[in-house]
């Protein structure tokens, strides 16, 4: 399969390792995807396959709480760079693979979890994104928990209110046509790849309609950001950082907000209940 070359050459910069961790501080969108992760995954050791885990930044924290876990990237750069950090740490393994989320070399009915935190944005088209999710489906045990993450629509809006980058002629398209469709293309990508790459951006709605329409059930959207994501300057202090999170925490389900989050995670099922562990036996 083939992804987008704008997508390609955008992360071929490298600059997705350090994203998350701007001055070397783990960010808000870190701190709370990593927190509704350890609630809403099954417990360790479960099988989770990340697909589109990037250069492992999930994946490694994951692995450290006795995950067994699977990178699965389109990027091959992404890929390298997510080996050299799962055999850095002995103690927080994992493997990864060159792949994509259309069409995962994983065995049915082999996995625990499966994370899509890319795929759903990055694959612009409702087919493309029906088709990871039936991937995710395929290779989820039953009763095995999808994790998606979305952009979601508002997010250039917000963006450009906040950063003052309404009046920029290279930016206020961008933000219109988000709102319109939630198609999100970058005409200068090499002048400001701050304005990110092609992708799709979600409604709220949207992404629990999508996710459903897949077959999973009990489809549950969470808020990933909160409220406070425009306080960046407060992120550096301690006392600030917890009274974000904890905003953050308060609304995550709350519908009427969730939209005001950069990022939403969508938490689901594959239908069906796991087969009951034979005690004492571990599972692979
Ligand atoms: C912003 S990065 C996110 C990395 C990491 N999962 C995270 O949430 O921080 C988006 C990732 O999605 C991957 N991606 C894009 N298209 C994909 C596809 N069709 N299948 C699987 N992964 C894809 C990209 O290569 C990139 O690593």
């Amino acid at each position: 399969m083939v992804i987008d070359p704008a997508i390609e050459s955008h992360y071929g910069t490298g600059y997705e390792r350090s994203r998350l961790f701007p001055g070397g501080r783990p960010s808000l969108e870190f701190v709370r995807s990593l927190e509704l992760l350890e609630r809403l995954l099954p417990a360790p050791p479960a099988r989770v396959l990340d697909v589109g885990g990037g250069p492992g930044t999930y994946a490694g924290p994951l692995a450290s709480r006795g995950y067994r876990v699977h990178v699965v990237d389109p990027v091959r750069l992404h890929v390298e760079q997510a080996r050299q950090g799962a055999g850095a740490s002995p103690a927080a393994s994992f493997t990864a693979a060159l792949g994509d989320a259309r069409e995962l070399a994983e065995p049915a009915a082999s996995q625990d979890a499966v994370l899509l935190f890319g795929p759903l944005y990055h694959l612009t088209g409702a087919a493309d994104r029906q088709r990871a999710l039936a991937e995710a489906r395929r290779v989820l045990v039953p009763g095995g928990r999808l994790l998606a993450m979305a952009v979601c629509r508002f997010a250039s809006l917000l963006d450009g209110l906040y950063r003052d980058w309404l009046d920029d002629p290279g930016f206020r398209p961008i933000v219109e046509q988000d709102l319109a469709d939630g198609q999100h293309r970058n005409p200068d990508p090499v002048g400001r790849p701050e304005f990110f790459t092609t992708a799709y951006f979600h409604t709220p709605g949207g992404l629990a309609r999508e996710i459903g329409q897949a077959g999973f059930t009990g489809v549950a959207v969470y808020g990933v950001e909160g409220p406070g994501w425009p306080l960046v300057q407060e992120w550096a202090d301690s006392r600030r950082r917890e009274q974000i999170v904890f905003a953050a925490r308060a609304v995550e389900t709350e519908t009427s907000l969730i939209g005001f989050s950069h990022h939403l995670i969508a938490a689901a099922a594959k239908p069906g209940s796991a087969a009951p562990e034979v005690p004492g036996e571990q599972r692979r």
